[in-house]
C-alpha cells in the first residue's frame, strides 16, 4: 500500500490526475473503474479539463462504476449514473457504448450482477480502479461485514451510510435502502487501485484502513493485501495515522532507493 499525504485538496486532485494520466497515456490502459461521491469532484474536474486540452483521450476507454442505488433510474438526479454523467462522462470524449453501469432498475439483481462481472472479464478486467471511502470504512457500497472475496451483489446500506448520503436527497426516507455494487473481490481484481479520502470525518476510517487489521469490519482494509494499492490523503484525513511520515516518505522513494543502491555498488567496485 502506498500512502501519499498532500497538504491541500488541489494537490490531492493533481496527484490523482497523474495516476489516471499515467494509466491512459503511459500504460495504454483501456478499462478504468470510477466511483461517485463528492471526494471525486476535484479530480473529475481535472480530468474534464485534461480531456478538453487534448492531454487525455478517452475515445477508446471503457468504464465501470463501483455501484448504483437500487430503485433509481439513470436520469434520477441522485443516481450514481446521473452524478457521473454530470460531473465526468458528459465532459469526456467517451463513447456511450463504452460506459458500463449497474442498472438500479434491473428485473434480475442476480443476472445484472453476473453480466457486469462478465463484461469486465470480457474486456480483460479493470486496469485502474478509483475509489472513495465511506466514513465507516465502506468501499463502493460494500458495508462492514462484506466478505473479502465477494463479487458484484446487492448490498443493504447501513443507517450510517444512509445518513451520510441523506444530504443529497430531499428526505431521509428518499435515501435508498439498497444498492448494487462491485464486490470487494471484484474491486481487488483490478490491476491498480487508487483510493482518495479527504477531510477529518474520514480520519478514523483511514486509520482503520491503513493501520488496522485486515478485517471485514473495515472493507477498505482489504486494500492492504492488494499488490498495487495507492491512497491519496489530505492532512486531515491522515491525521490519525501513527506512522504518517513513514508512509508518506516511503510512498514514492523508488528512484532514491535505486540511486542509493547504485552508489553502494560503485563504492564496492561493482559498477
Ligand atoms: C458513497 C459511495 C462511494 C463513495 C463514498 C464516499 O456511499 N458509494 O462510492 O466513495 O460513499 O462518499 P463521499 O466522497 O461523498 O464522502
Amino acid at each position: 500500500m502506498r500512502i501519499f499525504v498532500q497538504n491541500n485538496l488541489r494537490k490531492v486532485a493533481e496527484l490523482a490526475y497523474q495516476f489516471v494520466k499515467s494509466a491512459i497515456v503511459d500504460k495504454g490502459s483501456k478499462v478504468l473503474g470510477f466511483a461517485s461521491g463528492s471526494t471525486m469532484l476535484d479530480l473529475y474536474a481535472e480530468l474534464a479539463s485534461g480531456c478538453r486540452r487534448g492531454d487525455l483521450d478517452f475515445s477508446d476507454v471503457s468504464t465501470f462504476n463501483v455501484g448504483e442505488y437500487l430503485g433509481l433510474p439513470p436520469d434520477h438526479p441522485q443516481s450514481c449514473r446521473f452524478f457521473m454523467e454530470a460531473n465526468l462522462f458528459g465532459h469526456l470524449n467517451l463513447k456511450s457504448s463504452n460506459i458500463h453501469f449497474l442498472d438500479g432498475l434491473t428485473d434480475s439483481v442476480e443476472d445484472e450482477c453476473a453480466y457486469y462481472e462478465q463484461d469486465m472479464e470480457a474486456l480483460g478486467g479493470v486496469k485502474l480502479q478509483l475509489l472513495g471511502l465511506g466514513r465507516n470504512g465502506h468501499l463502493g457500497f460494500n458495508e462492514p461485514g462484506t466478505p473479502m472475496e465477494s463479487r458484484s451483489h446487492y448490498a443493504t446500506l447501513t443507517e450510517e451510510t444512509r445518513e451520510d448520503n441523506r444530504r443529497f436527497f430531499p428526505a431521509k426516507v428518499d435515501v435508498p435502502r439498497w444498492a448494487l455494487t462491485m464486490g470487494t473481490g471484484t474491486i481487488l481484481d483490478a490491476q491498480e487501485l487508487l483510493l482518495i479520502a479527504t477531510g477529518q470525518e474520514k480520519a478514523i476510517a483511514v486509520r482503520d484502513m491503513v493501520e488496522g487489521p485486515v478485517s471485514a469490519s473495515c472493507p477498505a482494509s482489504f486494500l492492504q493485501v492488494h499488490p498495487n494499492a495507492n491512497v491519496i490523503l489530505d492532512e486531515a484525513a491522515a491525521s490519525l495515522l501513527a506512522r504518517k511520515s513513514y508512509w508518506n516518505a516511503s510512498a514514492d522513494d523508488y528512484n532514491d532507493m535505486m540511486d542509493y543502491l547504485m552508489a553502494a555498488r560503485r563504492k564496492a567496485g561493482l559498477e
